[in-house]
């Protein structure tokens, strides 16, 4: 990863270079000089490919923009309960910014899926419309982003794979591999940073980077931004699109825009667990008995026989559910498995909130053997910016969300688990030791004893631990799963995979 970001960087300050020594002789119309041979592109060139300056008379009138709104079942419950569909038309009255006049315009209301609790944050300098959606979806389909015009987004990012490639490593332009498996772009609109080593803080920062990455979508010749909205310019569909959506021709920044626009509305929630809590709370409410707000089997088997009734494929065939005693087990067991979750496991103590993540970093061990990370792992470390990298972070991944389990195999940013029942079996033994191995995954009881063990000059009992240079053993913490609770935590896990998005967002 690092290798090909080098790259890259040459290859743009070659362009860079190149344009200093033209000055003057390059021409300066847009997009009329070609990066071919020697002479770049012209810096002002380069810079109206970037970003423009919107022109009122070419985007869409304010009342002829059709906004798009979230709905959540928590901060308008009322409302959300109405809509029938994640997709719904209505009109709103709004007053108009430039007349103070009253208008009426047509608005997308989104019904934000059942465990969502807020709506996906959006950057104020990007508000959402339908047209931006729309154009958005287009260039995420779309393989003019990849320079030999092979590769899109949704090449790794499929819908049908749970907007993932289901790879250990994925493939991009002419079959080149990555160095990580690909993340899912589900509920992404609410990470606080993205990537595994959270380098892009915004989805708009994040998808300017594929395009420009030898590995994945540029070939390494020339300037890729400029070549890519080049691309674009030359198809009068896509030059209408964006000046109605921005007001100005393709460029750089609206590509980002429009892509991120449309990635906020990839959303996943309504699982099973979503739905024996909402039965849950119905429950202590329809009691006279006051009792504390814990899953119980009856909760979740209530749920899952609606499941089976309504003939919901995708939860039926996620659990064996042939008789009314295996949905009243399967119950018990996802219910009990949230209570290992929450306490044995302590798996929230990383994966927390709407998306099961604290949006942070951790160093588990992945990948690691004999107490060594593979060469060149730094994630977080290596994406701190220089002057603040903090050395307890080699190795350390964003922690990702859990809500597509069932769609996003193998997990772990090298693809290094096939099943969750694999998953579990790494966390049992503590994942893998090695100089940096995050904190929560530590038995420092362990260690102390060992320690006090070696300096009192004793025999320590049970197999040598990994020690670091400085004399530091690292200890994984084991969790002592029974079979049973493995089996219940691996249901529950199966119970967090969310409704799949509308098909609006789909292909
Ligand atoms: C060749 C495969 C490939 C292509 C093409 C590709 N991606 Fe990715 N994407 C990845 C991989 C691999 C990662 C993880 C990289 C890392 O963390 O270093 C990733 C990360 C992401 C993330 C961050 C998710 C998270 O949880 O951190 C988003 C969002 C995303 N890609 C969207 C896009 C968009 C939008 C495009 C098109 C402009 C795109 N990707 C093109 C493979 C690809
Ligand atoms: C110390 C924080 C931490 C704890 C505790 C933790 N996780 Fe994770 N989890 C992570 C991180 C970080 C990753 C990504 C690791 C990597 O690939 O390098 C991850 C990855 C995963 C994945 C793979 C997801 C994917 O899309 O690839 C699953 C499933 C998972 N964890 C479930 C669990 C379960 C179940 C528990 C409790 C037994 C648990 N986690 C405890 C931080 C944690």
């Amino acid at each position: 990863m690092n290798a090909s970001r080098k790259f890259w960087l040459t290859s743009l300050f070659g362009a860079a270079a190149v344009t200093v020594l033209t000055l003057g002789f390059a021409p300066v119309s847009l997009f009329a000089d070609d990066d071919d041979g020697d002479k770049g592109p012209s810096q002002k060139a380069i810079a109206e490919s970037e970003a423009q300056i919107p022109s009122e008379t070419l985007k869409t009138p304010f009342e002829k923009e059709v906004p798009i709104r979230f709905v959540t079942s928590t901060q308008n419950k009322a409302a959300w309960e109405k809509l029938n569909d994640f997709w719904s038309e209505s009109t709103e009255k709004v007053t108009h910014p430039k007349t103070g006049k009253e208008v009426t315009r047509k608005v997308v209301l989104i019904k934000v899926p059942l465990g969502l609790q807020t709506p996906p944050p959006v950057p104020p300098e990007n508000p959402i419309t339908v047209a931006k959606f729309e154009l958005g979806k287009k260039l995420y389909f779309d393989k003019i982003i990849s320079a030999n015009n092979t590769v899109s987004c949704a090449s790794c990012h499929n819908p049908a794979q749970g907007f993932t490639d289901q790879s250990k490593v994925s493939t991009g332009i002419s079959g080149k591999k990555g160095g990580v498996s690909s993340p899912s772009v589900y509920n992404s609109a609410y990470s606080l940073l993205q990537f595994w080593d959270g380098r892009a803080a915004t989805l708009e920062a994040q998808s300017q980077g594929p395009p420009q990455n030898p590995s994945e979508m540029f070939d390494g010749k020339g300037h890729a931004w400029f070549r890519l909205i080049e691309r674009i310019s030359k198809d009068a569909s896509y030059v209408k699109a964006f000046e109605e959506s921005f007001g100005h021709r393709p460029t750089r920044d609206a590509v980002a825009k429009a892509i991120a626009t449309y990635e906020r509305l990839v959303l996943t929630g309504d699982a099973v667990a979503d739905r024996a809590e909402i039965a849950m709370r119905k429950r202590l409410e329809d009691s006279d008995v006051p009792a504390k707000p814990i899953l119980e089997g009856k909760d979740v088997e209530t749920v899952l026989k609606k499941a089976v009734a309504d003939k919901d494929t995708k939860i039926v065939e996620a659990f064996v559910l042939k008789d009314e005693k295996a949905i009243s087990e399967v119950g018990a067991s996802i219910a009990r498995g949230k209570g290992v979750f929450l306490g044995k496991a302590r798996c929230n103590s990383c994966h927390v909130g709407d998306s099961f993540t604290d949006s942070d970093f951790h160093n588990l061990g992945v990948g690691a053997k004999d107490g060594k990370l593979p060469e060149g792992d730094l994630f977080r470390f290596g994406a701190q910016p220089t002057g603040q990298k903090n050395p307890a972070l080699v190795g350390a991944t964003k922690t990702p969300p859990l809500r597509q389990l069932l769609n996003t195999a193998p997990y772990m940013h090298d693809g290094s688990e096939a099943t969750l029942e694999a998953v579990v079996e790494f966390y049992d033994k503590g994942g893998n030791a090695n100089p940096t191995l995050d904190i929560k995954m530590r038995d420092f009881e362990a260690e102390k004893a060992w320690l006090l063990a070696k300096a009192e000059g004793k025999a320590v009992t049970g197999p040598a631990p990994f020690v670091t240079a400085d004399g530091q053993p690292i200890i994984p913490l084991k969790l002592g799963l029974t079979p049973e609770e493995k089996k219940d935590l691996v249901n529950y896990l199966k119970a967090l995979n969310g409704v799949e998005a509308a098909p609006v967002v789909m292909k």
